[in-house]
């Protein structure tokens, strides 16, 4: 394990811009553009900042910037070769990006952002960016046909999908005399990109009981905390080939265990059945009906924090009948209907293991917030996100939500906003309240 660089001793002008900065270590892929320039300022910024910041370069940023200007300002050699012995013997490739708190590509070129979408590693900058388990921030920066071509766009789509970050790239001239999309964000947003970036988890979550090293522990603001969280719809079963489902499609449920996941959860989710792939670094559990999700649940318990996204059938029919129901001369069947089990009022009942924290969903169609209201005093959870799925509102498997945080004490109605940022907002709230309430 190579020690990181010390840091300058800050300028008596400029301030430190919070202190996860000022103790963090940024792992830089320079890549070959005309806006390498621009990284040899960030890790001056950077290093102003506290931040410690190692340095690769890709062959192609060699013919731009020289490795001494970046190792005189980095304070470290710069690393360029994926098989030197040396550098191997010292700080093996792995080491080099796992020892990071961040990873930042900056300038990234359309070659670099396709190498890294495909997963290509035949140098050691690619190595690096494939075998990290950090999150990894792209400043991307290229003629603006380049940004704009349609291979361009897939690639960064699929990144972001990777769950990469990118701050810009900015609109302006070009060094080559056009004007548009393409130039590299200014050194200083790339700074506050990064401090956004260390503000949450930056661990990338892998599947559990993977990857860990024995003792190693998840990061994080929930790590060692156990979030068991239900989505999806139940489908209740008729007969064989038929079955009472409802519209939800699991996307903010699923969202909401990613996001608990990259807060450095271990995550148990329930789902019903949805047609989206489970997210990474969870433990899912695939369930049809209501009976089967209380099991699961239930199995899957204690836990920290219960959150019950699911739309959970609320009667399944008396009488399941192994046969398919047959059309006949009697007309159509008449389906005598019992009330499931409520998951969430059961979880919540008072006991030693109930989890500290017990949330639930209103979806309703209107009266939202006295509805939210009502549940949250019946099913005594903790909290309600109410939201409305009225017809026209688009909830049911679109990608936004509107939703209400209703408590005993307030209600807090947020904008807008995608069910990813949904997810994580409130992870980050159910942080603030499990830190109270323990
Ligand atoms: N819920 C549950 N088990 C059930 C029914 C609902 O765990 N059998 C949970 C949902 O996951 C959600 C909350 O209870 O977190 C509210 O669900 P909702 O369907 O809105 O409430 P109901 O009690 O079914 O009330 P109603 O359908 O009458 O609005």
């Amino acid at each position: 394990m190579a020690v990181w660089p010390a840091v300058f001793a800050l300028n008596g002008d400029e301030s430190m811009t919070g202190t996860s900065l000022s103790t963090s270590r940024i792992l830089l892929v320079i890549g070959g553009g005309i806006a390498a320039y621009k990284a040899l300022e960030l890790i001056r910024r950077l290093r102003e900042r506290g931040a410690r910041t190692r340095v690769v370069m890709t062959s192609a940023a060699k013919q731009f910037i020289t490795p001494l200007s970046a190792a005189a300002l980095s304070g470290d050699k710069v690393y360029d070769d994926l098989f030197s012995l040396t550098d191997e013997a010292e700080m093996g490739h792995i080491e080099l990006s796992r020892e990071a708190d961040l990873v930042v590509v900056a300038p990234a070129t359309a070659d670099l952002l396709a190498r890294m979408a495909n997963g290509l590693a035949d140098d050691l900058a690619t190595t690096a960016l494939l075998a990290t388990d950090k999150k990894t921030l792209v400043a991307p920066a290229m003629n603006l046909r380049m940004w704009l071509h349609p291979a361009t766009q897939r690639n960064v789509a699929a990144l972001r999908q990777d769950g990469v970050l990118f701050v810009g790239p900015d609109d302006g001239e070009m060094a080559c005399g056009e004007y548009g999309p393409g130039r590299m964000a200014e050194p200083l947003a790339v700074v506050a990109a990064i401090e956004a970036a260390l503000a949450k988890s930056t661990s990338l979550a892998l599947p559990a009981g993977v990857g860990r090293v024995s003792g190693e522990r998840a990061s994080g603001p929930l790590a060692g905390r156990h979030v068991l969280v239900t989505s999806g719809p139940t489908h209740e079963p008729i007969d064989p080939v038929r079955f009472i489902g409802n519209r939800s499609s699991g996307l903010q449920g699923h969202a909401i265990a990613q996001a608990a996941a990259d807060a450095g959860a271990r995550v148990t989710l329930v789902s019903g059945p949805v047609c989206i792939p489970d997210p990474k670094g969870v433990e899912a559990v695939h369930v049809e009906d209501a009976r089967a999700m209380l099991a699961a649940v239930q199995a899957a318990s204690p836990a920290d924090i219960f959150i019950g996204a699911a739309a959970v059938g609320d009667w399944r029919v008396a009488h399941f009948g192994a046969q398919k129901i047959k059309k006949g001369a009697a007309g159509p069947p008449t389906l005598a209907l019992v009330e499931n089990p409520d998951i969430l009022a059961t979880i919540s009942r008072k006991s030693p293991a109930r989890p500290t924290l017990v949330v639930g969903f209103a979806a309703e169609t209107e009266h939202v917030i006295d509805n939210a209201r009502d549940k949250l005093r019946r099913k005594r959870c903790d909290l309600i996100v109410a939201n409305s799925v009225a017809e026209g509102t688009g909830t049911f498997g679109g990608s936004a939500n509107a939703v209400h945080l209703v408590t005993a004490a307030a209600v807090e109605s947020w904008p807008e906003m995608s069910k990813q940022e949904v997810a994580e907002r409130l992870i980050e709230r159910l942080v603030a309240i499990l830190k109270d309430k323990t």
